[in-house]
């Protein structure tokens, strides 16, 4: 297994992963595509020993106030017959050692709260949660925000990401 930056020619393959994984709550293909054009030059693909593009990590950057440099994880799949093998944390670590190279000092990511496997894999790169967001992913469907400075989290860890499904996204 690679991980490698993200390339338009992917698209199909990423849009393959990304239906197996969230299914009903998928992004509609409009709101993916703004996504990924907007977030490609920093995002991430796995490729297994064939080539096939088995997970990704779509990862966002901003200029915050004042210039300061903003950052986190849109969005983060990995194939159901490839998952517990450590891909996701692989593509975690990836996007974290980037947006640190960025110089983000914190990154943030949102997860339903019922996702306890998404959860379970950023509690091992430290990321602590810093807001439940009500009704974040449609009625009764909370979210939350969560938060670690990627610098830290690559620091012998590993990491990872989460992304924003809400009901509105059609
Ligand atoms: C979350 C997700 C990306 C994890 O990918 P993965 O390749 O299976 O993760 P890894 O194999 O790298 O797991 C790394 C660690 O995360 C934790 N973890 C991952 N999946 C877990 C699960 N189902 N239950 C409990 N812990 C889990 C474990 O600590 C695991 O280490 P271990 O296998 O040594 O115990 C994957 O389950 C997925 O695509 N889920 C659907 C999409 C999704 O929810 N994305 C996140 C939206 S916020």
């Amino acid at each position: 297994m690679k991980i490698r930056k993200f390339g338009l020619a992917d698209l199909p393959q990423v849009m393959r992963v990304e239906r197996a994984s969230f299914g009903a709550a998928s992004y509609s293909s409009t709101t993916f595509l703004a996504h990924v054009f907007r977030d490609r030059k920093h995002s991430f693909v796995a490729e297994d020993e064939r080539g096939a593009v088995v997970g990704y990590a779509l990862v966002r950057m901003n200029l915050g106030w004042l210039g300061a440099r903003r950052g986190g994880i849109t969005s983060l799949a990995v194939d159901p017959p490839r998952r517990r093998r450590g891909t996701g944390r692989a593509l975690m670590v990836q996007a974290l050692e980037y947006l640190a190279e960025q110089g983000v000092g914190e990154a943030d990511l949102e997860v339903e709260v019922s996702n306890r496997a998404a959860q379970s894999l950023y509690e091992v790169f430290g990321f602590r949660r810093s807001r439940l967001l009500p009704h974040y992913y449609g009625p009764d469907r909370d979210g939350m925000r969560m938060v670690v400075n990627p610098r830290d989290a690559t620091r012998g860890r590993g990491g990872c990401g989460g992304r924003a499904k809400r009901a509105a996204d059609g």
